[in-house]
């Protein structure tokens, strides 16, 4: 008998249902094996931390807009961004730069807003900046979303002691001058932090140093960072970014005092290039390969440094904390270039469910990050216009992926992997992850790269029988869909949910989409 191909597949199914070979691709389709005997590191929470600078609409009309405003606000924050990120479950918010960090004299923004003094912020748009928004005010916010405070010191501009003196207003029990400073200004119990970073971008904005020179700075500030005993928070050194590993190799030889990670920046352009970065939207599939292809990158960035760090920290103590990542795109037209308001599309849903996919392979290092930016810059989670809030495909992928957090990482295989090509480049077609969620259940992540195509892929788990996937989707009509004040609901997730079929458990997994399910028996 001479069989045509299709026909011979479908032919091998029957047979290999017949025999019960279960869980074997009934053709040639990928075929994705998680291994739940082999649990690996944990998937902390801080992974899904986010940033929030003094930039732009980032922090003032985004997020905070004073008491007085027409806009709904739960003493001075907005309500409705604070609703969308309690949603979420925002585990990490660092304050208050970035570049803007190492300018910033913290006792501005303490004390009776009408006293605070104005300067200008120099490295965003040249505008005024009253403080009205300071240490109080951020620890009220945190508060509100019940996460973590990152907080990002000056070493840029600032001193060993103010720096000392700011650690201390904010987490000391003593009757010192300092201490008693915060009590009068109303706050009697110290805060919390989590991580204290020491500059920021030491190589570019927070002082253009060599990492020897910059080595040397932390050593010196970190001699004098106190808290008192069981409240000291882990010291970020600030480190590389893209291909550069010489930050990382640096400051693991050569930091002497307590430092908990380094971190990392990197910013994925769909250019590459920083004079023409491409287009939010309206874009062509030519820059949606493209800008995949380098939000990709951080998976070999992650590698070089990690290799450096198993070398000089074999015991693996520090962390590796990629503190600002996303997009970046050319400003918008009519907009002020230096708030960096972009808009965010399907594409940015991709590139942050990639990014998760990454960071969650490299989850022994990779203990924190903090995408850019929370509310209004960069790939933003959420845009406020006025009163007027939409809640981006971003957004939507972070909420999908909460089931990540603190989640226990798995192996997994792709069979017969497709690629997605344009032109003579090639991508894999599908990224991929799971992990053992805190509830026990186990959870998948699949992205379809392609744009074009749909994928069929099989699922198969080593030390557990799966029947059935249930969860949700993220995709929609254009590469550039997005959601807008006019339309915000254009890009939502979606129910999805697959069966097992004659022992086999399939998903369907539409073009350019991100899918988050639970895998049952
Ligand atoms: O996120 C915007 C800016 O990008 C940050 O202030 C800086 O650290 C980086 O260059």
């Amino acid at each position: 008998m001479e069989l045509k191909p299709v026909k011979l597949r479908k032919y091998l199914a029957a047979l290999a249902s017949a025999l019960s070979i279960s869980a074997v691709a009934a053709d040639d389709i990928p075929q994705v094996t998680i291994d739940a005997t082999r649990p690996g590191a944990t998937i902390h929470r801080d992974i899904y931390g986010q940033f929030a600078e003094h930039l732009g609409r980032g922090i003032y009309g985004g997020i905070w807009v004073g008491k007085d405003s027409e806009i709904d606000n739960i003493n001075s924050f907005r309500t409705d961004v604070v609703e969308a990120l309690r949603d979420i479950h925002v585990p990490l918010v660092r304050w208050p730069g970035g570049c803007f960090a190492d300018e910033y004299r913290w006792r501005d923004g303490i004390g009776p807003r009408d006293q605070r003094p104005v300067r200008v912020n120099t490295h965003w748009g040249g505008v005024e900046e009253d403080n009205a928004f300071g240490t109080h005010e951020f620890f009220e916010l945190v508060e509100l979303l019940g996460a973590e405070a990152y907080v990002n010191g000056n070493l840029g501009t600032g001193n060993p002691r103010e720096m000392a003196e700011w650690l201390e207003y904010i987490t000391g029990t003593s009757k010192s001058a300092v201490v008693e400073e915060r009590r009068n200004n109303g706050r009697d119990k110290p805060w919390k932090v989590a991580y204290f970073g020491i500059g920021n971008e030491a190589w570019g904005c927070g002082g253009h140093m060599q990492p020897d020179y910059y080595a040397d700075l932390y050593n010196h500030f970190a001699t004098f960072l106190k808290t008192p005993r069981g409240s000291e928070p882990r010291y970020v050194a600030s480190g590389g970014h893209t291909t550069d590993t010489s930050w990382t190799d640096e400051l693991s030889r050569n930091i002497q005092r307590q430092m908990d990670g380094i971190s990392f920046h990197f910013y994925t352009l769909p250019t590459g290039e920083w004079e023409d970065k491409g287009e939010s939207t309206g874009f062509g599939e030519e820059q949606w390969f493209s800008t995949l292809w380098q939000t990709m990158r951080m998976d070999e960035f992650i590698r070089a440094n990690k290799k450096v760090l198993d070398k000089n920290d074999p015991e693996k103590k520090l962390g590796f904390y990629v503190d600002e990542w996303g997009t970046w795109y050319n400003p918008e037209e009519g907009r002020e270039p230096g708030f960096l308001y972009q808009q965010n599309t399907l594409r940015d849903a991709l590139v942050a469910a990639i990014n998760f996919n990454i960071f969650h392979a490299h989850a022994d290092r990779v203990h924190m990050t903090n995408i850019a930016q929370m509310v209004n810059v960069l790939q933003a989670m959420i845009l406020t216009d006025e009163d007027k809030m939409v809640l981006t495909p971003t957004y939507h992928v972070y909420d999908l992926y909460q089931v990540f957090q603190d989640a226990t990482s798995l192996p997994l295989e792709i069979e017969n992997p497709r690629t997605y090509s344009v032109g003579d480049q090639s991508l894999p077609g599908i990224s991929a992850s799971a992990a053992r969620g805190k509830d026990g259940k186990l959870y998948l992540s699949l992205v379809n790269l392609n744009p074009n195509q749909a994928q069929s892929i099989a699922v198969r788990v080593k030390g557990a029988e799966v029947v059935a996937a249930s969860g949700r989707l993220v995709t929609a009509d254009a590469m550039d869909a997005h959601n807008s004040f006019d339309s915000p609901a254009r890009v939502e997730p979606a129910a999805y949910r697959a069966d097992e079929d004659n022992g086999n458990l399939q998903l369907e997994v539409p073009a350019k989409s991100v899918l988050v399910v639970a895998l049952s028996s």
